[in-house]
């Protein structure tokens, strides 16, 4: 053998060691908790040989507790680019063989390296997170290891999308990481996410509670809204991920993919003419109206189990790329509460970054009333949809197909919030309140004489608030060639440091 030929010998024989991470014993207590291992992960996620690895002889540098006496090629964590369905993406995917994945200053030195990259190169970051947190015999040095992700993580916010798999344990600030991030996928029954652990929770409180009711895939993806998808498998996760990577651009200088389709712009629905009850205070779902306008009926829906008195998603409209925000009368009549806010709000907030056009099906009865409401700051929080809907510059079309009451009509997306095109079904109810609350308070009108004077759309219409009133079967051809209108649009916010949003 060559010298060369040993120096590659030795190269290869190295590859296939760091390959091993932790090594055959923890591979195998991994697999047994029904867990896959980092780089089994990123071989479903990305494209067939499309993964390039960063800095797999990375190795720890700390010397505390007898740890310079383990070394791990890679450092607990596998970083690097590849492809979904051809298009560029970074990766790092912590590995829980070693170490427990815990978090080491080289560690943090790697994912920063892809962080950065991504934004040099402008493409999206993805991280599979299952981690015991800082490495505990680094001290200070994992700290300001985590610090460093989140900073950028903020930096690149807004600039590339940034995914989180939460693939097994997240806890202590390590959560911080994926809050910072667009999206968070859970996989159900192996992964959790909190700030305190149930053992100090029940010396800090008293309070008794496993892992799962503190922090599993359930809890965050219905509860407190930090997980927009809660899968059912590790492979479930992987396939969300690539589906919602369909919808995006790379970055925030491009659009979205267009994605080819067979459905005619033109198709009608007549379902729609009678989706809408004749009794306003019978409810519908607004799911049928979304499947009947969107390309195939395919509606990919975010914060799915969260907040279900608003829903948001993406769809495919002629093949463009479109976020949608619907109120579902199904679900509390549609009403705004602080939980659909906020899911409202962030969901538009990142439509706008990414040059996604918004389409907002309008059916809402108002603002929730109450204490509750009011104690938790619906006001600051029913601002954030407002406040994300006023500053949108994305193309924004509007369809009212009942109810539009209030404070809540002006919220959703109105002519007035720089709404481009509004359109509302002869079904619509544009008013300041609905016909019951409005005679309470003005004694000499009757319900009639309200109903007939708001209880439609013609008065917005009269005034120029919306552009027209549609028929419901036309809705998909109407909202597309709204959008092509709109291809092209350009507006401006006035110059500032950065906004001072309601949070
Ligand atoms: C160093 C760690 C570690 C850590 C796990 N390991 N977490 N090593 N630092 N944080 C090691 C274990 O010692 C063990 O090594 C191996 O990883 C596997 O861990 P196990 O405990 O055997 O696994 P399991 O039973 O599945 O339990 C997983 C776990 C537990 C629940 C995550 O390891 C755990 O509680 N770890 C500590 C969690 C924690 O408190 N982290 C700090 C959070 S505070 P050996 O060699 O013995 O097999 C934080 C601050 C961040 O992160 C601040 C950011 C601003």
């Amino acid at each position: 053998m060559s010298i060369q030929e040993e120096k590659i010998k030795e190269l290869v024989e190295r590859r296939e060691a760091a390959k091993l991470g932790g090594g055959a014993k923890r591979i195998e207590a991994q697999h047994s908790k029904s867990k896959l291992t980092a780089r089994e992960r990123l071989a479903k996620l990305l494209d067939e040989d499309s993964f390039e690895e960063f800095d797999m002889f990375v190795q720890h540098r700390c010397t505390n507790f007898g740890l310079e006496k383990t070394h791990f090629d890679g450092d607990g964590v596998v970083t690097g680019q590849g492809t979904i369905d051809g298009r560029l993406v970074f990766v790092f995917a912590q590995d829980f063989t070693v170490n427990g994945g815990s978090l080491s200053k080289t560690m943090s030195e790697k994912i920063c390296k892809v962080m950065d990259t991504a934004v040099k190169v402008g493409a999206p970051v993805i991280g599979l997170n299952d981690s015991g947190g800082a490495r505990i015999q680094e001290g200070i040095d994992a700290l300001a290891g985590y610090g460093d992700i989140f900073e950028r993580n903020i930096l690149a916010s807004g600039v590339v999308p940034q995914i989180s798999l939460i693939m097994g344990p997240c806890a202590g600030g390590a959560v911080y990481s994926p809050a910072l991030t667009d999206f968070t996928v859970m996989v159900k029954d192996t992964s959790y996410m909190f700030l305190t652990g149930p053992a100090v929770v029940k010396s800090v409180t008293g309070e008794t509670v496993t892992q799962e009711e503190l922090g599993g895939a359930g809890v965050h993806s219905s509860k407190s809204g930090v997980s927009h998808f809660a899968a059912d498998s590790e492979d479930d996760a992987i396939a969300k991920v690539r589906q919602l990577l369909s919808f995006l651009p790379q970055n925030n200088m491009e659009t979205s993919p267009a994605l080819p389709t067979s459905d005619p712009v033109g198709r009608t629905d007549d379902f729609l003419n009678e989706v809408v009850p004749d009794n306003p205070n019978k409810s519908y779902d607004i799911y049928g109206v979304i499947r009947s306008i969107v390309d195939d009926g395919n509606f990919f829906e975010v914060h799915k189990e969260f907040a279900k008195n608003i829903i948001v998603g993406f769809a495919h409209m002629d093949g463009r790329s479109v976020g949608i925000v619907a109120n579902q009368p199904a679900v509390l009549a549609g009403v705004l509460d602080i939980n659909a806010s906020r899911k409202g709000a962030r969901f538009v907030r990142f439509c706008d970054a990414f040059n996604i056009p918004l389409l907002t099906l309008v059916d809402v009865p108002g603002f929730l009333c109450g204490t509750q409401q009011e104690y938790g700051a619906i006001i600051t929080n029913g601002a954030k949809l407002l406040y994300a809907y006023g500053e949108a510059t994305v193309p924004k079309v509007t369809v009212t197909l009942r109810k539009s009451y209030g404070g809540a009509h002006i919220v959703m997306s109105c002519k007035q919030l720089r709404g481009d095109i509004n359109y509302a079904w002869p079904s619509a109810e544009i008013a300041v309140m609905g016909a019951k609350g409005a005679v309470g308070v003005l004694k000499d009108v009757t319900e009639e004489e309200y109903n007939e004077l708001f209880c439609n759309p013609y008065q917005a219409a009269q005034k120029g608030y919306i552009e027209d009133v549609i028929e419901p079967r036309n809705t998909r051809f109407r909202v597309i060639r709204a959008f092509q209108v709109l291809e092209g649009k350009r507006q401006d916010i006035p110059a500032k440091k950065h906004d001072n949003m309601p949070l």
